[in-house]
């Protein structure tokens, strides 16, 4: 199905900006508009609310004035920088794509669409940003904002939203005015015509097909819900007789490449893709006190793995592993992660036998380190219960 548009496009604009210029968040990226700026703020806030961003933002602009300095950094300053956003090819495609532009381009993004797109991490979404925004070249941006804006706007009912507004959305744009249109979208997507529309403070009631056919809360329609993957994963906060805890960099792997973590194993799944298990099974697999007894089981198989013990110092272990763990719940992509987190504490015999396994060390100072979200909320909620938990030891919950 095609859309066309069939009101004064003067209208629009002027009510849009008009409307814009009253309302608009005194965003940081706002005052400047630098290229540096822009950049880091759209990939900061892909997968990311404004308020956070914002945050991870200033923060990350106190530390960095310049794509050169990112790119004379090392990687574990950038990764710190962004633990708690997630995500964190983007962070490794800022700091390659820094690298670029400062060897490459003089220290400055350069004005040129080729060169941007050939830049780490950049897609159609970020490409438009930059040189719509910063650059003030006509290129419309379409995010999940101007989407939904637009599918009300047309009364849209395709499914490939992007593909089918697109046009749509460059059309409307005005000549040399790329700036403040795009900001504009997204900003009236994200604080009017939000999910639950606020139809009595939008600026462009007059033009929009839905809201005339009644039809803005239907819009846009609802999209298949991806599947969710139950994984589940156990680690070990293993204790020295200095009280340091043994944690490990994650190397080569996919997700959080470079980040450090409490030994263990991340991927214990439990598989609900597979068409012969029955419905009871599974839901046996998904009972927390299971959860956990397998979660423990597994664990210490492999910590007898990763640190050769023998059979007799495997059962040994298991005795001073704690009985229970502390769970904590996210999501990440299209899984479901529930990670459980024992507590082991060595006395000085066991910890001379237990040689520390590669890309390991011990410190006192976990928090310095970059850590997926998981494993700093366990840190820091054990941490904090640190006294109580080590006079009582192995009664985590
Ligand atoms: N969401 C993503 N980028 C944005 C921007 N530049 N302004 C408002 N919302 C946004």
């Amino acid at each position: 199905m095609t859309y066309c548009i069939n009101f004064d496009k003067n209208e629009f604009i002027s009510a849009l900006f008009a409307w814009f210029q009253a309302n608009k968040r005194d965003l940081p990226w706002r005052k400047t508009y630098s290229p540096y700026h822009v950049w880091i703020s759209e990939m900061m806030l892909q997968q990311t609310q404004m308020e956070r961003g914002v945050q991870y933002f200033n923060r990350w602009m106190q530390e960095f004035n310049s794509p050169a300095d990112v790119a004379d950094a090392p990687l574990e300053k950038i990764l710190q920088l962004w633990e708690g956003l997630g995500y964190y090819s983007r962070a490794k495609n800022i700091y390659q794509s820094a690298q670029i532009i400062r060897d490459r381009y003089n220290g400055e993004i350069p004005c040129d669409e080729e060169k941007i797109k050939a830049l780490a991490g950049i897609g159609d979404y970020t490409l438009c940003a930059i040189m719509g925004i910063a650059f003030e070249k006509d290129y419309a941006t379409v995010d999940a904002n101007v989407e939904r804006v637009f599918a009300r706007l047309f009364n849209c009912t395709e499914s490939n939203l992007k593909k089918t507004l697109r046009p749509l959305v460059q059309e409307l744009l005005p000549c040399g005015k790329a700036r403040i249109y795009n900001q504009a979208l997204m900003e009236l997507g994200a604080i009017v015509c939000k999910k639950n529309p606020q139809c009595g403070l939008c600026p462009l009631t007059g033009f929009c097909e839905s809201k005339k056919l009644g039809l803005e809360k239907e819009r846009p329609l609802p999209k298949e819900k991806k599947q969710n993957i139950p994984v589940l994963a156990s680690f070990c906060i293993i204790r020295n007789s200095q009280n340091q805890e043994l944690i490990r960099q994650r190397k080569s792997q996919k997700l959080w490449n470079g980040m450090w973590e409490y030994i263990g194993i991340d991927s214990i799944v439990i598989d609900n893709t597979d068409e012969n298990i029955d419905t009871a099974n599974l839901a046996y697999k998904h009972e927390p006190v299971l959860q956990e007894h397998t979660a423990r089981q597994s664990l210490v198989i492999e910590l007898g793995r990763l640190f050769s013990l023998s059979r007799k110092e495997r059962e040994e272990i298991a005795q001073k592993i704690s009985p229970h763990c502390l769970r904590i719940s996210s999501s990440y992509t299209n899984h479901k992660l529930t990670a459980c987190f024992f507590t082991l504490n060595l006395d000085r015999k066991l910890e001379e036998k237990m040689q520390i396994p590669e890309h390991a060390l011990w410190t006192d100072k976990a928090e310095e380190f970059a850590m997926p979200s998981h494993h700093r909320k366990a840190h820091q909620k054990l941490n904090k219960e640190k006294l109580p938990q080590k006079a009582e030891q192995g009664r985590l919950l």
